[in-house]
């Protein structure tokens, strides 16, 4: 691609650039006298080869131009690592991925989260993705400028053996996978003591132990099949939607092999503020083969796929439809309350459920994570639609699909061929059970 070009080229153009520099200071007075010639490097010692010295103009100003490093900092300012709200999520269970220092301590201590909350912590920056690993440049500039290329251990199958998703993509899948655990405390006045502290429980979907769509799965209050925003090596390698039995996908596409920087930081646009650092995909730059845009329309029959499923999952009674002031949100409908016990289709008098009265906020003070969860026992309001059975791994299955979808961002362009297949299955399995 383009971007991978570019760099190639890079290396070559710098050294010329730095030649230039020192030919264009003539032009200001008269010239000085020969530098130094450059100490020697370090001599082997027991055995151990010693380095060469470097030629630092040749090697190190590739990158380390004020002009380079300059530009780079300006279009970081672009990017939503930048700009984003990312530092206000530093507490355990979201530090790794949303500031700098969590990142770094997970890259050392090979946990899902951190120790501890990170109140004073930093936000994505240089220093989050760079770190000088070696100083050797020739042949391989950027691997060596990078805080990990290691391969990953997806948060959903901790223990088993990492994935490599090639060596600059897994410095950004690190983040932008599925998010795994949350903690959850809550508190609830009719034991003692009141308040619970008890690790998150993910719904157990992944991997799916399942052996066949029919099998039932219990939705509680407080638990979650959530993906969270993030997602995109999933479904760029095609990975990890809930599958149909029986049921062929099809996993490679045609940038199956690209990076995620040959498009998110391809050739830099100064007119548009895109590519580069930016890391907003400079959409000119795929016109040269595509000739048109031929995102806009796997964007379209996506969004149209996703509101069918979406309102298919409502006539199912697995998704609640509320109205908000904006228009409507969508929601699973749990089919038992926080403590297991079944909710009925029908309501009978003095028959209370325990679900949870208020949430969990983000403090404007610490940006730190406030556990308020207070458990509530109520009536149940939506008991006309709700199952009444536990939910068939199908229907889970299609609730989660719906949610890997639409949480991506890409709106399918990740991968179409797989993301319709996945979205199309579902709509298919529901309409058959
Ligand atoms: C492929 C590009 C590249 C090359 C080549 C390169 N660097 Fe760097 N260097 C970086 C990046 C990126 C950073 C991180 C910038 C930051 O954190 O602000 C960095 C950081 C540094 C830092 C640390 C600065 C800090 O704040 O921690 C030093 C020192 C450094 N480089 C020296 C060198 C030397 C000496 C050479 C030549 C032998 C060299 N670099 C070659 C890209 C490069
Ligand atoms: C330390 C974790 C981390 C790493 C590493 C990381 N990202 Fe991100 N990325 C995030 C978070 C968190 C956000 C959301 C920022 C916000 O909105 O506050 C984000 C946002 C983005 C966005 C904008 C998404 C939006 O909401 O519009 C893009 C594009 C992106 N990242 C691409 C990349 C690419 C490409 C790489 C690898 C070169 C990468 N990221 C590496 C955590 C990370
Ligand atoms: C595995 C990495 C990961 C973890 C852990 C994680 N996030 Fe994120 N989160 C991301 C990425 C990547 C994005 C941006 C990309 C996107 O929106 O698709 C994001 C986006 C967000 C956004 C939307 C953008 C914004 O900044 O407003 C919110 C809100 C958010 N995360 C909250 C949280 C909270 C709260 C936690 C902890 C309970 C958490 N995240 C844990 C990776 C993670
Ligand atoms: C989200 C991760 C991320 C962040 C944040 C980031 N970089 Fe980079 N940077 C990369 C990746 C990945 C590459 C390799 C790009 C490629 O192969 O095309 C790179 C390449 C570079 C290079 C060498 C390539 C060149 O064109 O000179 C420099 C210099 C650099 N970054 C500087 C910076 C500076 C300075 C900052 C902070 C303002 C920064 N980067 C922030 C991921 C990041
Ligand atoms: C073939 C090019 C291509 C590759 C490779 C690619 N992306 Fe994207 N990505 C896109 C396009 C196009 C969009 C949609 C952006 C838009 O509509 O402006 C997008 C959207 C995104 C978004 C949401 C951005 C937003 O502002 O909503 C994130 C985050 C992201 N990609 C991360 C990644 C990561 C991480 C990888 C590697 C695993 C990756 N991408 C690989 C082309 C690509
Ligand atoms: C080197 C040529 C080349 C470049 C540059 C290129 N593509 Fe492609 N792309 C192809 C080819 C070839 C196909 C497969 C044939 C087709 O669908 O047109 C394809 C297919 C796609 C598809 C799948 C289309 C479908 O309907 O299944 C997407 C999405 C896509 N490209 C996105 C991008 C984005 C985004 C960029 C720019 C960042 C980009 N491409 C740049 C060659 C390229």
């Amino acid at each position: 691609m383009k971007n991978l070009q570019k760099f190639l080229f890079t290396a070559g153009l710098m050294i010329a650039a730095a030649s230039l520099f020192l030919a264009s200071c003539t032009k200001e007075g008269p010239q000085g006298t020969a530098g130094k010639d450059g100490v020697n490097g370090i001599n082997g010692v027991n055995g151990v080869d010693g380095l060469n010295g470097k030629d630092a103009n040749a090697s190190c100003l590739v990158c380390h131009t004020i002009a380079n490093f300059d530009a780079k900092i300006a279009e970081y300012h672009l990017s939503k690592h930048y700009l984003g709200t990312s530092s206000s999520r530093n507490t355990k269970f979201c530090a790794r991925c949303h500031v700098s220092e969590g990142f770094q301590q997970v890259q050392g201590s090979g946990q899902n989260v951190v120790a501890n909350d990170m109140p004073a912590a930093n936000r994505i920056n240089c220093t989050t993705c760079h770190a000088h690993t070696g100083f050797d440049f020739s042949g391989d500039t950027v691997s060596q400028v990078l805080y990990t290329t290691a391969p990953v251990s997806l948060l959903y199958n901790k223990g088993a053996s990492a994935t490599d998703f090639g060596a600059l993509n897994n410095l950004c899948v690190n983040c932008h996978q599925i998010r795994g655990a949350t903690a959850l405390v809550y508190s609830d006045t009719t034991l003692t003591p009141d308040v619970i502290s008890k690790p998150f429980e993910q719904l157990p979907y992944f991997p799916f132990a399942n052996a066949s769509d029919n099998d039932t799965v219990q939705y509680l209050v407080g638990r979650s099949f959530s993906v969270h925003d993030g997602n995109q090596s999933n479904l760029f390698a095609g990975i990890n939607g809930y599958e149909y039995k029986g049921k062929t996908y099809t996993r490679t596409w045609t940038h199956s092999t690209n990076a995620c920087t040959d498009c998110h930081m391809n050739e830099y646009d100064a007119a548009t503020k895109e590519g580069g650092h930016t890391l907003i995909v400079n959409k000119a730059e795929c016109t040269a083969c595509h000739g048109g845009d031929k995102l806009t329309l796997i964007q379209t029959a996506i969004d149209a796929k996703i509101i069918e499923l979406r309102d298919l999952l409502v006539t199912k009674k697995i998704f609640k439809k509320t109205t908000t002031t904006t228009g409507f949100s969508y929601a699973a409908l749990p089919t038992h309350d926080f403590n297991g016990k079944l909710f009925p289709t029908t309501q009978t008098p003095g028959d209370l459920f325990a679900t949870n009265s208020t949430n969990n906020t983000v403090s404007p003070t610490t940006g730190l994570v406030v556990y308020g969860i207070m458990l509530k026992y109520a009536k149940d309001n939506d008991f006309a639609i709700r199952l009444g059975r536990p939910m068939k791994y199908g229907e889970l299955g299609a609730a989660y699909n719906y949610a890997y979808i639409n949480s991506e961002l890409s709106k399918g362009v990740h991968n179409p061929g797989y993301a319709m297949q996945i979205l199309q299955n579902s709509i298919d399995w529901l309409n058959a059970n």
